[in-house]
């Protein structure tokens, strides 16, 4: 959804300047941007922390990112050198009416171009509404100014309706843009491509010939050093409030009638607003929280959750398993499996797309159905299972094959990381991959009842060994209904 445009001009500004994500993430993908020419010499980077950084040491900061963070053959010393130029720094706390807001108003407003400027929020969803009433205070938003949210955005349905309002208070809803990396992957906007330009696929993709679908994020890192946030949201909020239940949305929406953002956005909408609620029943019975403790991972022993947490005891669980319902008549009695989870086995994001078996069959063994796997990540591609004639048995022998295509290889591209394209979109307006307030609110609203009744009733948490696939718990689930998680079916 991406398109080849002339370089622009911008002030980004970032809140949060001195975390993780803008080291890991935002400056690594500007970079890219700007040596594919999407980014002209008068764009300004503009950190903003409450660290007392002079703007040389802050530079210096950016450059050691991206030699860390950007790969070897794009680490020339000529683009790297003309990047740092781009990037400024302002000591400032946001959430403050009476911080250092002048040395920020000083630096906008000395230029005389008026370009857009963009308002980047990778601070605690707590603070976005504070910082919107200082910026709106010391007149910073103009015209053309854009801010995006990093999810999660709050923490409940209350909270984010309130971080709604309070946004919405100073800009419209055309110019907040709600980041979900995951819809910034190439392979998850794919996913609309292989279902609406296939009609092999959109004709077969309902009730009638789909068992049941899973969706996976299996991360095979920890918590690293986000313990003090990630013990406070867990992988509920972090990780399916948004970027699972997103992926859902484009596996489970109907066809929009364009794809303009609005016609998009509603289609995912109305998947949200048709998942079943969960009722105490479902959730004891069609959900699995888990926490990692120690194990082991190519040999190498792996600390437990507790010992990554550097505490004696929390309850946050750092994996989960949920099976969803869809309430229409396209996906009537087809259980969607989510889970995602931290010190896992593999690193992979993928979807499952599990065909019914045929009820006959002319061989003496039944056919194995049909299994279409799309890979978000990594390894990027399509596999679908085939049963094909054994060439080297009889002629009523079957056997099970694949047609993979792994789409680096085959076009020769380069992937880019998921913030690249959005950071774009973002420049140029184009909100079609952002959630929509309503979005958000929906997909809290049927996350909560997970939520409450958790923490209402505390049910026990599943153990699993670090570098395997999740507790036992989560097979269980899916044996219920006499299903297997792929990995357990080989
Ligand atoms: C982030 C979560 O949104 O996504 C992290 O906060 C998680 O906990 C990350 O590690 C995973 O993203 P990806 O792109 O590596 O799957």
């Amino acid at each position: 959804m991406e398109s080849q445009q002339k370089s622009a001009s911008f002030d980004f500004i970032i809140f949060g300047a001195t975390g993780d994500l803008t080291t890991r993430k935002l400056l690594p993908a500007l970079f890219y941007r700007y040596i594919d020419k999407q980014i002209s010499d008068n764009t300004r980077i503009i950190g903003a922390a409450r660290s007392p950084l002079s703007i040389e040491y802050f530079r210096q900061r950016a450059k050691d990112a991206l030699h860390q963070f950007i790969r070897e053959p794009d680490r020339t010393v000529h683009h790297i050198d003309k990047f740092i130029k781009l990037i400024y720094y302002v000591s400032l706390n946001g959430a403050e009416a009476e911080s250092n807001w002048s040395s920020l108003s000083t630096l906008l407003n000395d230029d005389k171009q008026n370009p857009i400027r963009i308002f980047y929020f990778a601070t605690s969803p707590k603070l976005y509404g504070d910082i919107c009433d200082n910026l709106s205070e010391k007149k910073l938003i103009t015209d053309t100014t854009r801010v995006v949210l990093e999810k999660p955005i709050g923490t409940s349905l209350e909270t984010a309706q309130e971080i709604n309002k309070r946004v919405g208070k100073h800009f419209p809803e055309n110019r907040i843009f709600r980041i979900d990396h995951y819809l910034g992957k190439e392979t998850v906007q794919n996913i609309i491509a292989l279902r609406f330009a296939n009609p092999v696929f959109e004709r077969l993709w309902n009730s009638d010939a789909i068992d049941y679908i899973q969706i996976t994020a299996a991360e095979t890192v920890g918590i690293g050093n986000r313990g003090g946030y990630y013990d406070g949201a867990g992988a509920l909020r972090d990780m399916v409030q948004n970027h699972l239940l997103q992926v859902l949305c484009m596996v489970a929406m109907d066809p929009p009638i364009s794809l303009n953002e609005e016609d998009l956005r509603n289609e995912k909408l109305k998947v949200l607003r048709s998942l079943k609620p969960m009722t105490p029943e479902d959730v004891k019975h069609d959900t699995v929280r888990g926490q990692y403790c120690s194990g082991s991972h190519n040999g190498e022993k792996i600390p437990s959750y507790l010992e990554d947490l550097k505490k004696s005891h929390s309850t946050t669980e750092t994996y989960v398993a949920i099976k969803a319902l869809i309430n229409t008549s396209r996906w009537s009695g087809v259980p969607f499996y989510l889970r995602t989870g931290k010190r896992l086995a593999e690193k992979t994001s993928e979807v499952v797309i599990q065909f019914k078996p045929s009820t006959w069959s002319l061989f003496p063994t039944s056919p194995q159905p049909n299994r279409l796997h799309i890979r978000i990540q990594p390894d990027e591609g399509v596999s679908l299972s085939l049963q094909v004639k054994d060439p080297s048995k009889s002629h009523t022998s079957l056997r099970n094959t694949f047609i993979d295509i792994d789409f680096s290889p085959a076009f020769h591209i380069r992937y880019p990381d998921a913030y690249e394209g959005l950071l774009m979109d973002v420049v140029k307006g184009d909100p079609l991959l952002f959630i929509r307030c309503d979005e958000v609110e929906a997909a809290w609203r049927w996350i909560e009842p997970i939520l409450n009744n958790w923490s209402k009733n505390n049910p026990p948490l599943c153990y699993y060994k670090s570098g395997t696939w999740g507790p036992k718990e989560a097979q269980e689930l899916l044996a219920k209904d006499n299903h297997f998680w792929h990995e357990d079916m080989f």
